[in-house]
């Protein structure tokens, strides 16, 4: 399916509350500020992590049909840490090998009283399809194919909001392979909503996104062009496996080319922020002395994934 042609209509009941998480298209500023809010109030002033018990009795499903680290494993502390039990279902030797369709296994572990299902899966539109076959499971979009990635957003935005106090202030340059990145869709959507207006693509021409898109935003193929004065500069793994052999760029090329070096990075603002939602591929988009430096919050933001994975589980948990 396009991406396009996905709603995500169906995550909002008739009073606008989120019943489940697939994409931010749809969602307003207040529920992204609510949902980072909440995030917020899971930290302690030594930013550990609290406890809870909001998912007590409550059962989650991870259902990874792709490979996952950051996204599977802080979705299952975040359930824990709010005392849900939590099922992290074995796809590799399930009913799905025997055939079973999807939807079939999604409707046998809803028999098993599951409450929320956690999907990542390379089909766009995957979750949304799981959330209109499903009648009480709350469907949590854990990355669709090139679609979304909302709970990666909504960890980016908390770790921007922890640096920098104003969106609609921010300059901020997105470098690498924007088009087959779910990540980059979700990340330009929650800045949008929560008013950033300079926002930067810095792409080569066949990993950026097509012209018509690029009337709408800042699309630049020369990234020392694009970060200048940025405040916040994030940068994408090339990948390959959503790309088809003729794009895949030679990977000393994309670096001399893409790379963040520190002198690149010298470009933006001095106090500029460097992201990645990782995995990071050392050497080909991004220098070790980068990744590593003083600017870096690559591994705040993982852990800035627990809260806002707690936080939108809670959410969902909320009957009122
Ligand atoms: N950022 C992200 O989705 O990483 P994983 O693929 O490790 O979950």
């Amino acid at each position: 399916m396009k991406t396009d042609q996905i709603s995500n209509a169906i995550q909002l009941d008739s009073s606008g509350r989120l019943i489940h998480l697939l994409g931010l298209e749809g969602l307003s500023k207040k529920h992204l500020t609510n949902i980072l809010d909440v995030a917020d109030s899971l930290i302690d002033s030594n930013g550990k992590l609290k406890k809870s018990k909001v998912l007590d009795n409550m059962s989650i499903a991870n259902l990874f049909f792709e490979p996952s680290t950051r996204t599977r494993n802080t979705f299952e502390i975040a359930a824990k840490r709010t005392s849900a039990n939590v099922i992290n279902v074995d796809l590799k030797n399930s009913a799905t090998k025997k055939n079973e369709s999807i939807i079939d296994t999604m409707r046998t572990l809803e028999a098993m009283q599951i409450d929320m299902f956690v999907i990542r899966h390379k089909q766009n539109g995957l979750p949304h399809m799981v959330a209109e076959s499903i009648g009480n499971v709350s469907i949590l979009n854990a990355g669709d194919g090139i679609n979304a990635h909302p709970t990666q957003a909504l960890l980016d935005m908390l770790s921007i909001r922890q640096h920098k106090k104003d969106f609609k202030k921010l300059s901020v340059a997105i470098v690498g392979d924007i088009v087959h990145s779910r990540v980059a869709h979700s990340d330009i959507q929650a800045l949008k909503t929560l008013g950033t207006t300079d926002i930067r693509l810095i792409a080569p021409p066949p990993l950026q996104y097509d012209a018509e898109k690029c009337v709408a935003i800042n699309c630049y193929d020369d990234i020392e062009k694009g970060i200048e004065d940025c405040d916040v500069v994030m940068i994408l793994r090339l990948q390959k496996e959503r790309m088809l052999e003729a794009e895949i760029p030679n990977e000393q090329e994309y670096f001399d080319r893409y790379g963040l070096s520190t002198g690149r990075l010298a470009l933006a603002k001095p106090d500029a922020i460097v992201m990645h939602p990782g995995p990071i591929n050392r050497g080909v988009e991004i220098e070790s002395s980068v990744a590593d430096g003083p600017n870096s919050i690559i591994l705040k933001q993982v852990t800035n994934g627990i809260a806002v994975r707690m936080a939108v589980m809670e959410i969902l948990a909320r009957k009122d």
